[in-house]
C-alpha cells in the first residue's frame, strides 16, 4: 500500500505525537486517501504503525465521520441533516437525491460516480440546506431540482483515475517531495 519512503515518513509523523491516538488518525487519513477508504489492509497497517489495537481504531473510525470503512463513489457528497438544515428541508433533498440515484443513502451510485451520505451540522447552517462535495466544495441552499441537477452533472464528469500518492502525505507539512529535493 505504502512504499518504504511513505512508511518512513509516517513513522516520522508519529513521532511528534505524545498521544497514539492522535497520530493514528493521520495514517488512517492517509489509507483513505490512498486508496478511498480504509479496509483491513490498512488497519492492519496503522495497528503496526502505532501499537494502538484494531478495536481502538475501529473506535477512531466511528468518531470521525470523515473516515470511512467502506468503498465510496468518485465523490462523496455529505448533505447536511442537523436541526437547521432539516428545518430548511434537507429531507426532501436527500430523498430527492437517494431516489435520483436508485441506491440507498451509504451506497455507490449505480453510475459510480457518487455516494450521498448524511451529516451532521457542516457549519453552514447560513446556507442550510447546505452539503459538502468531496469534503471542500460548499454546497448552498439545496432544493430537490439542484440537487438532482448536482448529481447529474457529476454523473457526466469524465472519469478519473485516482491518485496513486497520498496527498495527505504529498501536501503535509514535512512532505517526502520536499524532503526528497533537499538530498
Ligand atoms: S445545520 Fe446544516 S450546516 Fe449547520
Amino acid at each position: 500500500m505504502f512504499t518504504e519512503d511513505e512508511l518512513e515518513h509516517l513513522r516520522e509523523h508519529l513521532s511528534h505525537y505524545p498521544e497514539r491516538r492522535a497520530g493514528a488518525i493521520y495514517c488512517l487519513y492517509a489509507v483513505q486517501d490512498k486508496i478511498g477508504y480504509i479496509d483491513d489492509k490498512g488497519i492492519m497497517m496503522v495497528t503496526e504503525l502505532t501499537g494502538l489495537s484494531k478495536t481502538q481504531l475501529e473506535e477512531l473510525i466511528t468518531f470521525f465521520t470523515l473516515l470511512r470503512r467502506r468503498p465510496v463513489g468518485r465523490n462523496v457528497l455529505r448533505i447536511c441533516d442537523s436541526i437547521s438544515c432539516h428545518v430548511m428541508g434537507s429531507r426532501q433533498v436527500l430523498e430527492a437525491a437517494e431516489a435520483h440515484t436508485g441506491v440507498a443513502l451509504g451506497e455507490i451510485s449505480r453510475t459510480g460516480s457518487v455516494t450521498i451520505l448524511p451529516s451532521i451540522c457542516l457549519g453552514l447552517c447560513n446556507h442550510a440546506p447546505a452539503a459538502l462535495l468531496n469534503d471542500e466544495d460548499e454546497v448552498s441552499r439545496l432544493t430537490p431540482e439542484s440537487v438532482q441537477k448536482l448529481l447529474d452533472e457529476l454523473d457526466q464528469q469524465p472519469f478519473q483515475q485516482s491518485a496513486t500518492g497520498s496527498q495527505v502525505i504529498a501536501t503535509s507539512g514535512h512532505s517526502m517531495l520536499t524532503e526528497g529535493r533537499d538530498h
